[in-house]
């Protein structure tokens, strides 16, 4: 496999921010309980490490959104491919997401969670590319803001479901993208 890529966010460069937004969450829901959902798939490695710096009573749901199929460029339609299972009503919830593309997953998912009311809603978002964004989406942090370039590793995949395992964020080089698709 002649694999070509380009680090744009390292492991300890992930790490050091997770830290910094776990001790912000600490305090922000001092005394409260939250309710932490992952997106998968694509979130389930950042939220893994968040919530192990998060000192505050969590449980965790998982929902599952996909709008890409198996591209690379969005088809623009949101799809809910596992639903969570433990009520939200005024329950604190805080949507793990790995990253805003068009927004439209993002915002999809807030309005579907807003409507079953939660005391709060809030979105952490671990890479933002806001040259594609179609749509708003509340985004109460954001740990990285990159360049429309296609990245995959610590969570995201690329051509053919892969690389979702890499420790780093990585930009694939052209030759690999289209290489490595079995
Ligand atoms: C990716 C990513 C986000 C979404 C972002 O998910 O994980 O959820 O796309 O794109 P958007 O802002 O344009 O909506 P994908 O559908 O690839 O599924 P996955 O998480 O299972 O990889």
């Amino acid at each position: 496999m002649n694999v070509k890529y380009d680090v744009l966010v390292s492991a300890s460069e992930i790490s050091e921010k997770i830290m910094e937004l776990g001790v912000e969450l600490t305090e922000l829901y001092a005394g409260e309980e939250v309710v932490v959902i992952p997106l998968l798939r694509g979130a389930f490695m950042f939220a893994a490490d968040l919530i192990r710096v998060m000192d505050v009573p969590v449980r965790v749901e998982f929902l599952g959104a996909a709008s890409y199929g198996a591209e690379t460029v969005s088809s623009g339609e949101v799809r809910l491919t596992l639903d969570t299972s433990f009520p939200l009503h005024d329950k604190n919830v805080l949507i793990v997401e790995d990253i805003v593309d068009t927004g439209l997953t993002l915002a999809y998912i807030q309005k579907l969670l807003k409507s079953r009311n939660p005391r709060s809603i809030r979105s952490v978002v671990l890479l933002d590319k806001p040259s594609r964004r179609l749509v708003e989406a509340d985004l109460h942090r954001t740990l990285f803001t990159i360049p429309d370039k296609f990245v995959v590793g610590y969570g995201l995949d690329g051509p053919g479901g892969f690389w979702r395992n890499l420790p780093d964020i990585v930009a694939l080089r052209e030759e690999t993208e289209n290489t490595h698709s079995e």
